[in-house]
């Protein structure tokens, strides 16, 4: 019997946490063959190599190093060198995550040739097209043939766009899974010492932390100017804690909005918006699960803050997500400064809330999904496995 021959494709910093426990559960699964493709969106230390140490991900079978460039140049040249990976080796099934430009550029190439494609947290719908993300996700979903899905909004929103019910997967989120693997871990890093707080994350008043990276926030100059100056009067009843993505950090700088921030070195001390460079995964999770308040306009911190029970402020008209506000800590405020304030007084002045994890966030979502993967391509490799070891589910 032919092993089932899986290929994942990953690019860019939040595929990363994504794959690692699918990886593990690969590794752990006999007959199976894996390559990982590292399509190279991301590529520093802090973007993308630090994310493959923390999180133990074998190093790339294949990085096609394409860097970056505009959508169409970064999505063609993903499509033009995976093709040659997929063709030389032949995969049966490709694994892509997310809604970054590897994974549609993946998606189309394993599609044309003939492979299975199988997407991992399909089915997220913002509605809102000038989201490249939004397109990403549309085109995945389109061409895939199995779709994970997170949460049941992901389920309706595959059913009202007609995809058959055979193809679609309530399985969790991976995401989570490398949460709950990683969280006690994460408890031993020195970040918070580093930029001057107790071990347990206190200090007098507690503290908030940002991130910002999405166009609509940061590609305008009055967008982002807004936006700082709101989150500066949020600072002054708090430090709030801001590691800068890479594009943020570029825009800043060429819109000469530096004067919001206060000097990285100062750390907690200083309050304000204190700068950070890119985290890597444990310091970032050890900031998030101390944190009295985050502000973000992310997709995955939005369900991290979810799970770690810590209010979180999402800075865009909308989410994918719409299950971290049913059932978790999450708020859409947008971006008006009045809905921003008053969220963040509201939170300041009350408790947390307990942590009601969504359907199936529990740590065991990869395990789903390799075993959904088995049935539908190997199915005699799981009865075999069955009849060698009676006791494993
Ligand atoms: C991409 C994803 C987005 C994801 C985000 C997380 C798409 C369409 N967008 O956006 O969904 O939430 O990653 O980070 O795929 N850069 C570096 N070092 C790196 C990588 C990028 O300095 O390792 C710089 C690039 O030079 C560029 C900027 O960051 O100026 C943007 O990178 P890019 O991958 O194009 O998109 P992101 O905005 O990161």
């Amino acid at each position: 019997m032919a092993n089932l021959r899986i290929a994942s494709m990953v690019g860019a910093r939040p595929n990363f946490m994504k794959i690692a426990p699918i990886v593990h559960e690969i590794q752990r699964t006999p007959g199976i063959e894996h390559r990982l493709v590292h399509s190279g969106q991301h590529y520093d230390q802090q973007m993308s190599e630090s994310f493959f140490e923390e999180l133990h991900i074998p190093k790339p079978d294949v990085n096609l190093e394409v860097g970056s460039g505009s959508h169409a140049w970064q999505t063609a040249e993903v499509m033009k060198r995976f093709e040659t990976v997929v063709l030389e080796w032949k995969p049966d099934v490709v694994i892509v995550v997310g809604d970054v430009n590897s994974t549609l550029a993946a998606a189309l190439v394993a599609a044309k040739l003939g492979a299975q494609v199988a997407h991992v947290e399909a089915g997220l719908r913002s509605f809102d097209m000038s989201m490249p993300e939004e397109i990403n996700r549309k085109l995945t979903d389109a061409i895939s043939d199995l779709l994970f899905v997170t949460e049941q909004s992901g389920i309706q929103n595959l059913r009202n766009e007609g995809v058959a019910s055979e193809r679609v997967f309530l399985v969790g989120n991976v995401m989570i899974d490398c949460l709950v693997e990683h969280r006690k871990l994460a408890a031993k890093s020195e970040i918070l010492r580093r930029i001057g707080l107790q071990k347990d994350g206190s200090s007098a008043r507690g503290y908030g932390l940002l991130t910002l990276h999405r166009p609509s926030n940061v590609d305008d100059p009055e967008v982002l100017r807004d936006i700082l100056s709101t989150i500066a009067q949020v600072s002054e009843k708090m430090p709030v804690f801001f590691p800068v993505h890479p594009r943020s950090l570029e825009r800043i700088r060429q819109f000469g909005l530096g004067s919001y921030l206060a000097e990285e070195k100062s750390g907690a001390a200083a309050g304000g918006i204190v700068p950070l460079p890119p985290l890597g995964y444990l310091d970032f999770l050890c900031l998030m699960d101390h944190a009295r308040l985050i502000l973000t306009d992310s997709g995955g911190i939005q369900e991290e803050s979810t799970i770690l029970g810590v209010p979180c402020l999402t800075l865009r008209e909308n989410t994918e997500r719409p299950v971290t506000v049913e059932q978790g800590t999450n708020q859409i405020v947008g971006r008006d400064p009045k809905k921003i304030l008053a969220a963040a007084a509201r939170v300041l002045e009350s408790e947390r809330r307990p942590v009601r994890a969504p359907e199936l966030w529990d740590g065991h979502a990869a395990q789903r999904i390799v075993r959904i993967l088995l049935e539908k391509y190997r199915p005699e490799l799981l009865r075999n496995a069955t009849r060698e070891s009676p006791h494993r589910s």
